[in-house]
């Protein structure tokens, strides 16, 4: 399967972010802890969402996640970062309503990490996971991984294990935000597949377009971004910690 090529980060002002171009798409990475948030920006949901948020902190993370969503795509359709109308499909993934656009977007975060992956010419999804212990033949696994994937976790050196366990989650889950679905909907039709020289391959069935691969992520962290088809590139940045309100 096409392997997707990250290039160096450059650092950006997502006010300032460069038009979406046909073919490529565009990866978008922000530490939530250290860029500003701006709450006057938010659509009256979004504020209401911010208000039910109890933790100070993930209170104060939301609101600079949907700034940075609003700042890009404000850049993007060249209108001011307040007036863009988003709504959540049934699953929950975010859409521009209006004006008539071809962008699809797809956001993650944990914690402060923060990933937003965006094209006019495909759909995309992301997901950034923290590496956490837990045992990789844990519930969730054993009902969302495939026998296949299981039997190899179970089989690596117990160091290389969880790690693994996530590469696997952010890869099923990048798929699954791509077509805005639940994690819970991606059958056996799709399975990650472990390659000789130790990199993970997905296959669909029926195969389709469909490329998805391991992308950089903060220290202790993983991250997988999912693309309907081969880009013709991919440009990555990085949110400056100064960038603006
Ligand atoms: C809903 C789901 C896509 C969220 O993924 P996640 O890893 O928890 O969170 P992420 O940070 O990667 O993604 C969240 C963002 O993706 C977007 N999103 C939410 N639901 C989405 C969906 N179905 N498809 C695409 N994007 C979605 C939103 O922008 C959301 O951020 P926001 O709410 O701040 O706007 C996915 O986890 C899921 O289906 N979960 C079902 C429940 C589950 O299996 N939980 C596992 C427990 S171990």
């Amino acid at each position: 399967m096409t392997r997707l090529v990250v290039p160096e980060l450059e650092p950006r002002d997502p006010a300032r972010a460069e038009p979406l171009l046909p073919g490529e798409v565009q990866l978008w990475y922000a530490d939530l802890d250290s860029v500003p948030g701006d709450e006057g920006i938010l659509s009256a949901a979004e504020s209401a969402r911010a208000e039910r948020v109890v933790d100070a902190d993930a209170k104060a993370r939301f609101v600079r996640s949907r700034t940075l969503v609003r700042r890009l795509l404000g850049a993007w359709l060249g209108l001011p970062a307040g007036e863009i109308a988003l709504e959540s499909t049934g699953e929950g993934k975010p859409r521009v309503v209006a004006p008539p656009h071809a962008i699809d977007f797809n956001l993650s975060h944990t914690g402060s990490a923060w990933a937003l992956a965006a094209s006019i010419s495909f759909h995309v999804g992301v997901d950034l996971e923290r590496i956490r212990p837990r045992r990789p033949d844990h519930d969730v696994a054993r009902r969302i991984f495939t026998s296949a994937e299981c039997a190899w976790l179970a089989d690596l050196p117990e160091a290389r294990r969880t790690p693994a366990f996530f590469t696997i989650w952010t890869i099923r889950e990048a798929v699954t935000k791509l077509r805005g679905e639940g994690i819970f909907t991606l059958s056996a039709s799709f399975e990650v597949v472990p390659q000789t020289d130790g990199r993970l391959e997905a296959r669909v069935e029926p195969p389709e377009e469909l490329v998805v691969d391991t992308i950089p992520a903060p220290v202790g962290h993983v991250g997988a971004l999912a693309v309907s088809a081969s880009p013709r590139a991919i440009r990555a940045f990085r949110v400056r910690p100064d960038a603006e309100a």
